[in-house]
């Protein structure tokens, strides 16, 4: 035994954001600081089974690994021991999106009783849930693009005027953007222009999701920054994304080599600016309930210089040249250094966790 401290890595899962996660988690486990941590990856796979020791580490060398034999989680009491794994002392899971960044996978460690790295499991759920996350914002006084909601039970109704392109436009404009309310990578948003765009796009959507916001398009550029810490916190400088003319950050543009679209950090704005993005960042972390961890997206209008908030990632992409890792080593943290830091947080907010009650003493 060591006196190190054990971390489960769990990377994978079942959303569209699976690839971006392997890789994060190969980043984080090359990463991490050996002479503090004993790294153990595990790998969720595809059909939700968390796999093996061995098969983890099989997935980074080959990414299309499929595991014929999984060992399947019977209970949550038995899955260190299902895969094979000692038991760890904090989880960083890097699973983006569906189970890993709304609160599930967040409810099982508080169910383990372990720290785990990223927010709980309220500010986890809250925040893939973009209306809710917009709803918080605004009551904290940060501005975001005006939008109507549509449930699936209005999408169903044909007679619900939300369906009525007319209604919409009225109400947001002929420039519109139509996406999953729980989603990510700008999987199922589509731009719509023009009337013909706007019940395929609601189709598109709905695919994914129960609930569909229709917002109304802001013209300029995209800054993001990133917040660290739980009571005290500290917010990075402002990193700007310059999509090609005409484009927005689609899933292409996010990860295919032909992507046009290029980072810029730290951006190249107007001190006034990056203090409105970073201090409204802030006002969206303590509304949210965020700890640990959050990268927050806005865009910043070109016709009156506002700051409008779009969404809050609870599990931003960590690898090397991601915009989370990156804002901080321009603020001098380094990667590695804040995985620890990351790690420490965790347990630090499960210590002071342990000490409330639950019931009168
Ligand atoms: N209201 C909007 N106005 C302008 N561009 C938008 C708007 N909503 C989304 N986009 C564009 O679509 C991209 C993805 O949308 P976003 O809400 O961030 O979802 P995701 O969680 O998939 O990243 C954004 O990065 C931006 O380029
Ligand atoms: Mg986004």
């Amino acid at each position: 035994m060591t006196d190190k401290t054990r971390v489960g890595l769990i990377f994978g899962g079942n959303s569209s954001e699976y690839e971006v996660s392997i890789v994060s988690g190969h980043n984080i486990y090359n990463a991490i600081d050996k002479e503090k941590y004993d790294v153990y990856p595990i790998w969720l796979t595809k059909d939700n089974y968390f796999a093996s020791l061995e098969d983890s580490k099989k997935v980074w060398d080959d990414p299309t690994y499929t595991i014929k034999n999984p060992h399947k989680l019977a209970n949550v009491s038995n899955f260190e021991q299902l895969a094979n794994l000692p038991e760890m002392d904090v989880y960083f899971p890097i699973v983006h999106g569906n189970i890993g960044e709304d609160g599930v996978i967040q409810g099982f460690f508080r169910m383990l009783d372990k720290p785990f790295v990223g927010d709980d499991v309220l500010a986890a759920a809250v925040t893939m849930d973009k209306e809710f996350t917009k709803i918080l914002a605004q009551r904290a006084g940060v501005p975001v693009a005006d939008w109507v909601a549509i449930k699936r039970f209005e999408y169903n109704d044909k007679n619900n005027s939300k369906l009525d392109y007319k209604y919409v436009s009225e109400k947001l404009g002929t420039d519109l953007f139509v996406k999953p309310s729980n989603q990510g990578s700008s999987v199922g948003i589509t731009h719509v222009k023009s009337e013909s765009d706007y019940l395929p796009a609601l189709a598109e959507a709905f695919k994914y999701d129960d609930k569909v916001l229709v917002e109304e398009a802001i013209t300029g550029t995209e800054v993001e920054t990133a917040v660290l810490g739980n009571d005290d916190i500290i917010v990075s400088g402002v990193g700007q994304i310059i999509n090609a003319k005409g484009s927005f950050y689609s899933y292409k543009n996010k990860y295919d080599d032909s992507s046009t679209t290029t980072l810029q950090i730290p951006a190249d704005l107007p001190a006034e600016i990056v203090e409105k993005v970073r201090s409204n960042a802030e006002k969206i972390y303590r509304a949210t309930e965020c700890s640990g961890m959050a990268r927050i997206d806005s865009m910043l209008r070109t016709s009156d210089h506002e700051v409008i908030f779009n969404e809050l990632n609870a599990l931003p992409g960590f690898t090397n040249i991601s915009m989370y890792p990156k804002l901080f080593e321009e603020a001098g943290i380094k990667y590695t250094d804040l995985i620890s830091r990351l790690i420490e947080l965790a347990v630090e907010r499960h210590n002071h966790k342990k000490t409330l009650l639950h019931k009168p003493e």
